[in-house]
């Protein structure tokens, strides 16, 4: 290790480490931060015996919000400036998408509107949401009727031009943004869209092969929010979507699609993340000291299915050549205590600071 001088201070900086954390579960739980983050942050700012700094990155599953806003919630959680140059959530990937499907896609999930602005913000030009599809067609889903404010900011699909009815609309993509707070009618829409003929809204297929791909941003069946117990997540909606296709088309197989830990693509655009990170913020260049790339990256995270299962891989696939990624499962959110986790990470500790502290350790 060769301390460098920090690009805006003169705090020593380390060259060939850094962390990626998992958010909920780790720093945070129901939207209060964990006790001990905000100490585990002060300690890697260079609140620690050796007097360095340490890189960090985020790399949550969750999303809903703009990059921007999860930064400044989290700021105010953790006590600190959390700066959208070290930020990746779950759908921060599908901005890449949004060149290849330039005509109608759904947006579902999250709070009000604010996924179709997200999706809009990434470059998508015709983010439809289900609420548009209820507006038009309200028998869509028997049992869910619109709020007065969700009426008035769904959009007007049959009042386009050239449309005269929902099957003039053709969906190229479904994405699933952020959590469903309505699961039954986005089930029965997206389910729809699924078994319709190439995507056009109100038909059926008679072969159920040509739905248009359907995208979740994770697959996590279970997170770790304010209840004492472990809550359904995102992956779970992912499994009824699949089970229910097939149920409903004489046993007919849905291929979906998910972003997100543990794809070892997630971790990879977190490490091009990181070392642009490392870059602008410390001065950092990748392949100083001994160790290449970014030398060894501490990823905690309380999932062991995503975060310990992803970060595994992608050590395997850096090799011993490329970063390394070293795995700690902490006990403060998703994996409980006394269990085996069924992927195994590097190092099992209590919380985030004790997690801080043995990559510190390691390291000096
Ligand atoms: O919906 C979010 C959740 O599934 C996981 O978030 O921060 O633990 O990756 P995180
Ligand atoms: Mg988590």
């Amino acid at each position: 290790f060769t301390p460098m001088a920090d690009q805006d201070s003169n705090d020593d900086v380390a060259d060939n480490f850094a962390f990626a954390f998992d958010i909920d579960g780790v720093l945070v739980r129901g939207g209060k931060p964990i006790p001990e983050a905000i100490e585990a942050m002060k300690v890697l700012n260079g609140e620690n015996e050796y007097g360095i700094k340490v890189p960090y990155i985020f790399l949550t599953n969750g999303g809903g919000k703009s990059e921007s806003e999860r930064c400044a919630d989290l700021s105010q959680q953790l006590e600190l400036e959390v700066s959208e140059g070290q930020f990746i959530c779950g759908h921060t990937p599908m901005r890449e998408l949004s060149s290849r499907y330039s005509g109608s896609v759904l947006v579902v999930g999250g709070e009000g509107e604010k996924c179709r602005q997200v999706a809009e913000t990434y470059g998508f030009r015709d983010v439809i949401t289900p609420g548009d599809i209820l507006k038009a067609n309200a028998s869509t889903a028997p049992f869910r009727k619109l709020t007065p404010a969700e009426l008035s900011a769904s959009r007007d699909l049959l009042s386009r031009p050239g449309v005269g009815k929902l099957s003039d609309i053709v969906i190229e993509a479904v994405f699933v943004f952020a959590d469903s707070r309505d699961w039954a009618s986005d089930l029965q829409i997206i389910l729809d869209i699924a078994q319709s003929k190439g995507g056009r809204l109100e038909t059926r297929s008679e072969t159920f092969d040509e739905g248009p791909p359907i995208f979740f941003s994770h697959n996590d069946v279970l997170w770790s929010a304010a209840h004492e117990h472990v809550r359904l997540g995102m992956g779970a909606l992912r499994k009824i979507v699949e089970t229910v296709f097939e149920e409903t088309t004489g046993g007919k197989k849905l291929t979906t699609y998910a972003f997100g830990k543990p794809q070892v693509g997630t971790f990879e655009f977190a490490e091009r993340l990181l070392q642009k990170w490392r870059a602008e913020k410390h001065g950092l260049v990748a392949g100083r000291g001994e160790k290449r790339g970014v030398g060894t990256v501490y990823f905690v995270g309380d999932t062991p299915e995503s975060d310990i299962r992803g970060t595994n891989a992608m050590d395997e696939k850096s090799g011993r050549e490329g970063t390394e990624w070293y795995s700690i499962l902490v006990k403060t959110g998703v994996y409980q205590e006394g269990t085996e986790p069924r992927f195994k990470p590097r190092k099992l500790v209590g919380n985030v600071l004790d997690a801080v502290n043995h990559g510190i350790r390691r390291e000096m």
